[in-house]
């Protein structure tokens, strides 16, 4: 194969803009708007439904699971904030492979963004329909049957609100709809009050006896809890992706996506230890909406349980909306590099949104969430973002050595150290997964490098740049 295709930082930051004053975008986001950015994105499907997975998993022991899958996150965090004070753009993993390590490992990474976004966007909407039945329940004592509220693999035949909730978020995204950053705190506001409520509530009712045995499963079931954990985490990088409307920037993004990590690591422990504390282990185990149950159990009545259901739906249906605001925006920016094809960057002039993009996305990921069971999304995505978050650590080193003059606003502690244990971290839950994942991923690995090499290697500009030899920061990786 030829040799990979890079793209400067220098030409990177010049085609965003953002280096230019009056960017068009404001810079308007502080601290705390940046960290309740971060916790929009990350807290939904993954503490409210995954956490009965993790637990079945790790038992008690979850929590190590939690400050395990914090470290692999804080490890990659580190690599996210010097590639995005280094290069400051909106493409996040995309654009710092492309710099980093090529034009084929970016296309790859792109490929796996749709692991981390769209994939993420069926798990997160299966998920939802978990705790709409919930509400519906203790609303009005009405369930949706099973047939139409899950898929074949969990004993329905389609997931008909996981398909709802993705339809409703293109409706919003399509009319240009974007949360504002007061919605946005308000959210993350609401969720938090939620899970602070639920613990205040568990605990009432905390048994220490229900925390033995401590790790059921011993250190197989603390790994297993870490890859099932990590999806709870999925989207802290999505703060880098407003370094450009940040009022301080090159400080405030690294230290939010910490603060919302440690803040965010802190509440899950509190979660799972209510919970269990509260019901065991193997009550929490596998149930759905299992926040519901314990609430409901501990109080003796529906009314907590439906609060914290209202509160699910809400706080779910936002990630929904974020991620999949993600992915249009991921597929705009590959677009424009020619990568995939141009229908994804056609913005209508009428509502300023990506239209047809958006609605090609959510009729692709309502397939999954209509059909597929939580696991086999969960996982997909799991595995997907690992490899992402691996490949930006490898982008860290491998610009440290091609480009030792660009100007780096913070610089990873202990490289090459930290980057290389993060890279392990990655693969170790990568390795979690299992066979059955290891082989969709692979599977869905080579269906990318084959749309690269048929499709994108040929249309993409930066190759029609450098035929043309116009742009000076464009060379050849050799
Ligand atoms: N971290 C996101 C969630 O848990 C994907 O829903």
């Amino acid at each position: 194969m030829p040799a990979s295709r890079i793209k400067s930082p220098a030409l990177l930051v010049a085609e965003s803009g953002a280096d230019r004053a009056g960017h068009g975008l404001k810079r308007t986001m502080g601290l705390f708007h940046l960290v309740c950015f971060g916790v929009g994105a990350i807290v939904g499907t993954g503490i409210f439904v995954g956490l009965s997975d993790s637990v079945a998993q790790a038992g008690p022991a979850v929590v190590v699971s939690f400050v395990l899958a914090a470290i692999t996150c804080v490890l990659t965090a580190f690599a996210f904030a010097e590639l995005g004070g280094a290069i400051p753009v909106s493409g996040s993993s995309y654009s710092f492979a492309y710099a980093g390590l090529g034009e084929t490992t970016a296309f790859l990474v792109g490929w796996c963004l749709l692991l981390e976004y769209g994939v993420s966007v069926s798990a997160v909407a299966v998920g939802w329909s978990q705790y709409v039945n919930e509400l519906l329940d203790s609303l009005l004592g009405v369930r949706i049957p099973a047939a139409l509220s899950a898929g074949p693999g969990e004993g329905g035949a389609v997931n008909l609100p996981a398909v709802l909730v993705i339809a409703m978020a293109a409706v919003l995204l399509v009319r240009g709809v974007r949360e504002s950053a007061r919605a946005t705190a308000a959210m993350a506001v609401l969720k938090l009050a939620v899970l602070v409520a639920f613990c205040a509530i568990g605990f009432t009712a905390f048994r220490a006896g229900h925390l033995t045995p401590f790790s059921p499963a011993g250190l197989g079931g603390i790994g297993a809890g870490t890859t099932a954990a990590f999806f709870s985490y999925i989207g802290f990088d999505a703060i880098t992706t407003a370094g450009e409307e940040a009022r301080n920037p090159r400080r405030d993004v690294p230290v939010a996506i910490l603060v919302c990590i440690g803040l965010i690591t802190l509440l899950y422990c509190a979660v799972a230890l209510a919970a269990i504390g509260a019901i065991g282990g193997d009550e929490v185990g596998g149930r759905p909406a299992a926040l519901s149950y314990v609430v409901n159990e501990v109080t003796g009545s529906a009314i907590g349980g439906g609060v914290v259901a209202f509160g699910a739906v809400v706080a779910i249906a936002s990630v929904v909306l974020a991620v999949m605001y993600g992915q249009t925006r991921i597929l705009l920016s590959m677009s424009r590099d020619g990568l995939v094809p141009p229908v994804f960057e056609k913005v209508s002039p009428r509502t300023a949104t990506p239209v047809a993009g958006t609605l090609i996305v959510a009729v692709v990921f309502a397939l999954p969430a209509a059909f597929a069971p939580l696991d086999a999304v969960v996982d997909l995505c799991t595995i997907g973002t690992l490899a992402t978050m691996a490949a930006v650590n490898v982008a860290v080193l491998a610009l440290r050595r091609r480009e030792p003059g660009l100007a780096r606003t913070f610089r990873v502690p202990l490289s090459p150290v930290t980057p290389l244990l993060g890279v392990a971290c990655c693969l170790y839950l990568m390795y979690e997964t299992g066979p059955d994942t290891w082989l969709q991923f692979a599977v869905f690995l080579a269906a990318g490098l084959g749309v690269y090499l048929l499709y994108g290697r040929r249309a993409s500009r930066l190759a029609a740049v450098t035929a043309t030899d116009a742009a000076e920061p464009v060379r050849q990786a050799v």
